[in-house]
């Protein structure tokens, strides 16, 4: 199947994510039906979803007849061979436990047309367990949005054992073409890439703050006017080239040596990830433009 034979997709759950996935496929052009256990959660999501394309009709994102037909677009039922019946690429965002998903995509593997791609908004569980009956195993991926979905650009896309490159490459298009930033996972790992680094600052923050380190309120003030500010324009790696740590001398730059070989192996080289060197003064120039307008959304008149 090429991107361009995905003409109808289908939302399982509608739930906190699941409503959110059904707007972002509505409103860049994609009929789209959505299910969930019963007609007052779906009357709920309805509800949801007018309120989310609303907003967008606030900040002049979009015009009222964009989220009219994106509500026009989506048609809400509760029999999941209704969904099955044309659906060319299938979201599941329903409650995050194996044995339920399981259930559900070895339905759905009866009840769709072979050409059907099954994609899960799993935040933590992988297809090799709940997947592993689906007959069609080259045809599940993962999709992996951030709350609110239809506001939060990056979407992690991932794979099984057995998905084939075609369907892989198939969703990152797809989430191209519905705006979304997709970010390609090489391996299957539970919590996948981006939960298991918020994981880890969340346990970490969480452990300083049992130890009693700083209260819980000075530990979220620290990490949005911090690191958290920075973070809109560069993660951990582009901070190691535009902090200019890789120009440290060695000894200084591995005062916390890593027990990882590779990682370790790369520090000592002492070169930076992304930034050209000879370029490197260009480049803090375009960070520090970038931080001053932010800096003056978002504090200059407060503090
Ligand atoms: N909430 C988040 O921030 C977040 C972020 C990323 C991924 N996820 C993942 O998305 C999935 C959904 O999470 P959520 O937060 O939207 O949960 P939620 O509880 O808000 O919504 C789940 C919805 O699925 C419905 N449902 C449950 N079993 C069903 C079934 N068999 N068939 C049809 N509908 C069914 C429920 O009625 C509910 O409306 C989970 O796998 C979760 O791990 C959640």
């Amino acid at each position: 199947m090429e991107l361009s034979d995905v003409k109808k997709v289908g939302v399982v759950g509608s739930g906190t994510m699941g409503h959110g996935i059904a707007i972002n496929f509505a409103l860049w052009g994609y009929d789209t039906v959505m299910s969930d256990l019963n007609e007052e959660i779906l009357a709920k999501s309805m509800t949801d979803i007018k309120f989310g394309l609303g907003l967008f009709v606030e900040a002049d994102m979009i015009t009222q007849q964009q989220a009219d037909d994106a509500v026009g677009r989506i048609t809400t039922t509760t029999d999941l061979a209704e969904v099955a019946a044309d659906s060319d690429f299938i979201t599941e965002a329903i409650v995050d436990r194996s044995q339920d998903k399981r259930e559900l995509f070895n339905k759905l593997d009866t009840l769709c047309p072979p050409r059907t791609i099954f994609a899960s908004n799993t935040s933590s569980l992988v297809l090799s367990d709940f997947g592993s009956d689906v007959k069609r195993q080259d045809k599940l991926v993962i999709t992996h949005y951030f709350a609110p979905p239809h506001i939060v650009p990056g979407v992690e896309v991932g794979k099984g054992p057995g998905t084939s490159v075609e369907s892989f490459e198939l969703t990152y298009e797809l989430m191209k073409k519905v705006k979304k930033v997709p970010i390609r996972l090489q391996k299957e790992l539970p919590g996948y890439l981006i939960n298991r680094i918020q994981a880890a600052m969340g346990r970490e923050a969480m452990k300083l703050w049992a130890e009693g380190m700083a209260t819980a309120e000075d530990i979220e003030l620290g990490i949005i006017t911090t690191f958290g500010f920075r973070m809109p324009h560069e993660g951990p790696m582009m901070h190691y080239d535009l902090a200019g740590i890789w120009k440290w001398p060695a000894d200084v730059r591995n005062a916390n040596p890593n027990p990882n070989d590779k990682i370790r192996e790369r520090m000592a080289e002492g070169t930076p990830w992304f930034v050209d060197p000879d370029k490197f003064d260009e480049a803090v120039e375009a960070r520090d433009r970038e931080y001053v307008q932010r800096l003056k959304t978002l504090y200059w008149d407060k503090l």
